[in-house]
């Protein structure tokens, strides 16, 4: 009986020397909150959510390339705010890898931004996903999705969702997920903003304003749950909420007139993406899009306009 060591087939059991292997690109998806219910700060500094994840196809690429050393280039729209050191998630990702299976972090990872860098769409969440995904892959490491996920979830309370993408119901701090059985694609277009906000600033405003007015959540995640089963983007966007948006919107007044203006133009729902500031539109169709993003363009509120659209699958190789 070989040992592992030798024998005929020694060599595939043995994840392939870095040199050898062809680099692997995964892409992966930016996320919305159809409903995102924040309670309190738990003594660990998260709070405690209740969330509608869906997964929206603007998407960042994540490549792994054989290298001697771990390194990481960013392209893109917003590439200049991405750190490049240890505080890159998907550096840390590659690192989580590499220590679980005890190999080098030996990897070049290039990242292709396509999702806004400190948006509140999990760009940084996306990329550890993918990096994951895409070093297990390179190494030959064939991890389960189960390890990945538990890896992920120690890197952002999103990454498990970035995993799996579709839709799906997050508690805890947002990485326990449990699957929505929804029907039908939904339609977005999607406003940028200038700058970026920072989430632990969000959920920081947002405490304090609780502090200072205590105030209900009114709509639930059944609701959510419950229009999605209808595949009516009507009812979807009548019951679109998420308790960042008024901390959001504290700290950046201005998010105001975007989903006003959204609304006023065509939207049937428009919702601060999770910590923001990007605001998320809802709209009836594709064609209601294009009408949607070239008005939002002309009256300049936001930076950019991008149309999409939900559910897509988490991050996932690309072949070919
Ligand atoms: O998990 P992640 O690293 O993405 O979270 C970034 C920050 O956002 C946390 O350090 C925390 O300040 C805040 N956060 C929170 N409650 C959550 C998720 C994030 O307070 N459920």
């Amino acid at each position: 009986m070989s040992d592992g060591t030798n024998g005929p087939h020694a060599r595939r059991e043995r994840p392939r020397p870095a040199a050898e292997a062809a680099p692997v690109t995964v892409r992966v998806p930016a996320k919305l909150n159809l409903y995102l219910g924040v309670g309190p700060l738990r003594a660990d500094g998260y709070h405690e959510v209740s969330t509608v994840y869906q997964a929206l196809s603007l998407y960042d690429e994540v490549t792994a390339e054989p290298a001697e050393r771990l390194s990481v280039v960013v392209h893109g729209e917003g590439a200049a705010g991405v750190p490049r050191n240890n505080d890159n998630l998907a550096v840390q990702a590659a690192r989580a890898v590499a220590a679980l299976t005890g190999l080098k972090p030996a990897v070049r990872l290039v990242i292709r931004k396509g999702i806004p860098v400190a948006g509140g769409m999990a760009g940084g969440s996306a990329d550890a996903a993918a990096a994951l995904v895409a070093c297990d892959a390179l190494w030959g490491t064939g991890l389960d999705r189960e390890t990945l996920r538990r890896l992920g979830s120690g890197l952002g309370s999103d990454v498990p969702f970035a995993l799996t993408g579709g839709t799906a119901l997050g508690t805890g701090r947002g990485e326990q997920l449990s699957p929505v059985l929804g029907r039908g694609s939904y339609h977005w277009v999607v406003g940028f903003a200038e700058t970026g906000l920072s989430t632990p600033a969000v959920y920081a405003e947002l405490d304090r304003l609780r502090a200072a007015h205590p105030a209900p959540t009114s709509e639930t995640a059944e609701a959510v749950v419950s229009a999605l089963r209808q595949s009516d983007p009507v009812a979807l966007g009548r019951v679109l909420s998420n308790d960042l948006q008024d901390a959001a919107l504290s700290l950046r007044p201005q998010l105001r007139r975007v989903l006003d203006t959204g609304r006023e133009l065509g939207a049937v729902g428009s919702i601060v993406s999770g910590s923001g500031p990007t605001v998320a539109m809802l709209v009836r169709s594709p064609a209601d899009g294009v009408a949607l993003a070239a008005a939002l363009s002309g009256s300049g509120v936001c930076r950019s306009v991008r149309q999409a659209s939900s559910p897509v699958p988490g991050a996932r190789i690309l072949t070919g």
